[in-house]
């Protein structure tokens, strides 16, 4: 069974989704104090791209923040905030938002920009540079600036929005379809998994068999080991996993019976942006159930969609 999905049909998803939290009036220059004016643009794009070089796990992170940000009342920024007018718990504190970084690039860059660009606006173009240089520049969209920061942010409001990744598929495409998002879009954007990082704590589900989804057993093996050696390497109780298996060392990758058919698994390609998450998740090997729901909704529809080429 090949499947694909083309980088093309994310790019087009990706833009359908994020035109549909367009704003207007695109300042093309901002000063950022001391006299001097910053293309923005150019700017943010620099600043991602060496972030990026710096420490490659932050462009997975950039591409994440647009999701959370954008869920939650819009494209407002309000995830970056740490305190709520009201003095109450902010996004940041949600638990669904576990893991979220990124934010003192935005804070560097807002930095360099000053008051004429919007934080909102830093998020939606940093997350568009982070997800043309993953994907090798396979995945490129344009976007429009001029949005507004929020002020409001709560951790009950995220939770409230957020998808778990306990969600069922009628529970995913319902979430999905609370923001004007499609079936295909949620297949399409959840391919953003095929990069970055879960903790334990994100997928201990699927190593439970009380609780499992169907998950290939061998994956589900070798995944539970790496995670208690995990415990030790990281020092904590709730570490962190690659969510591709694309991005496991061989040995694993052989121990849970991967079929590397038509999947880049040299170096150079591990945190890529492309269609490998397909591929993992045709083999029951991906962390989250809802993951593996797209697949095996009760319709089989949205299994189809990983089908377009
Ligand atoms: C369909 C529903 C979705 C669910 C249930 C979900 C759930 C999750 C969870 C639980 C994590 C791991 C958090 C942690 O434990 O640290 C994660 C990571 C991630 N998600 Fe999703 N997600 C969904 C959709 C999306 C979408 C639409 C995008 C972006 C287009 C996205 C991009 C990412 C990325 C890039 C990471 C890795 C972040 C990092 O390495 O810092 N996800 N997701
Ligand atoms: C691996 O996948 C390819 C294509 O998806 C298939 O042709 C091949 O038979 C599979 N190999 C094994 C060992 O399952
Ligand atoms: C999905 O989860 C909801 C909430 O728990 C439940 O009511 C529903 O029956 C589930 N749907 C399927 C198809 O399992
Ligand atoms: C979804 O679309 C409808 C109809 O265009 C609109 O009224 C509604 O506000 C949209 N929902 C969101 C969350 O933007
Ligand atoms: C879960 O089930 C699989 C397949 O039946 C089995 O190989 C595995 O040992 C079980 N795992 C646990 C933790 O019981
Ligand atoms: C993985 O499997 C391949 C093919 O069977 C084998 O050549 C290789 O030595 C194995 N490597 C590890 C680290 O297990
Ligand atoms: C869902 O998974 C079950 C068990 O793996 C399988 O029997 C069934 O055909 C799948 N359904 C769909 C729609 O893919």
């Amino acid at each position: 069974m090949v499947i694909k999905l083309s980088a093309g049909a994310i790019a087009v998803s990706v833009c359908l989704s994020l035109a549909f939290f367009a704003g207007h009036g695109q300042p093309v220059l901002a000063d950022g104090g001391g006299g001097k004016k910053h293309d923005v643009a150019d700017t943010v794009k620099k600043e991602v791209a060496m972030s990026i070089k710096k420490n490659p796990r932050i462009g997975a992170a950039l591409v994440r923040l647009l999701f959370h940000d954008c869920w939650v009342h819009g494209c407002d920024g309000s995830v970056l905030l740490d305190k709520a007018p009201d003095g109450g718990s902010t996004e940041k504190d949600a638990t669904n938002n576990i893991g979220l970084e990124g934010f003192d690039l935005i804070d560097r860059i807002k930095g360099k920009l000053g008051e004429s660009v919007s934080c909102a606006d830093i998020v939606v173009l940093a997350a568009r540079d982070a997800t043309f240089i993953l994907s090798r520049g396979n995945i490129a969209y344009d976007v429009t600036t001029g949005r507004k920061d929020g002020v409001r942010s709560s951790a009950a409001a995220a939770d409230a929005v957020l998808p778990p990744s306990t969600f069922n598929f009628t529970q995913l495409k319902a979430n999905f379809a609370g923001r004007n998002f499609t079936q295909t879009e949620l297949v399409v954007l959840s391919g953003a998994h095929a990069v970055g990082v879960a903790h334990l704590s994100s997928f201990r589900d699927r190593l439970d068999n009380a609780t499992a989804t169907p998950i290939s057993a061998r994956y589900q093996r070798a995944l539970a080991e790496h995670v208690e050696e995990q415990k030790g390497v990281q020092g904590t109780p709730d570490p962190t996993e690659p969510n591709n298996i694309r991005d496991m060392e061989l040995a694993f990758r052989n121990a849970s019976g991967h079929n590397a058919s038509g999947v880049d698994t040299s170096r150079a390609a591990r945190g890529v942006l492309d269609n490998s998450y397909y591929h993992a998740n045709l083999q029951n090997k991906v962390l989250f159930r809802s993951d593996w729901e797209l697949r095996n909704d009760t319709t089989g529809a949205a299994g189809r969609d990983m089908r377009v080429c």
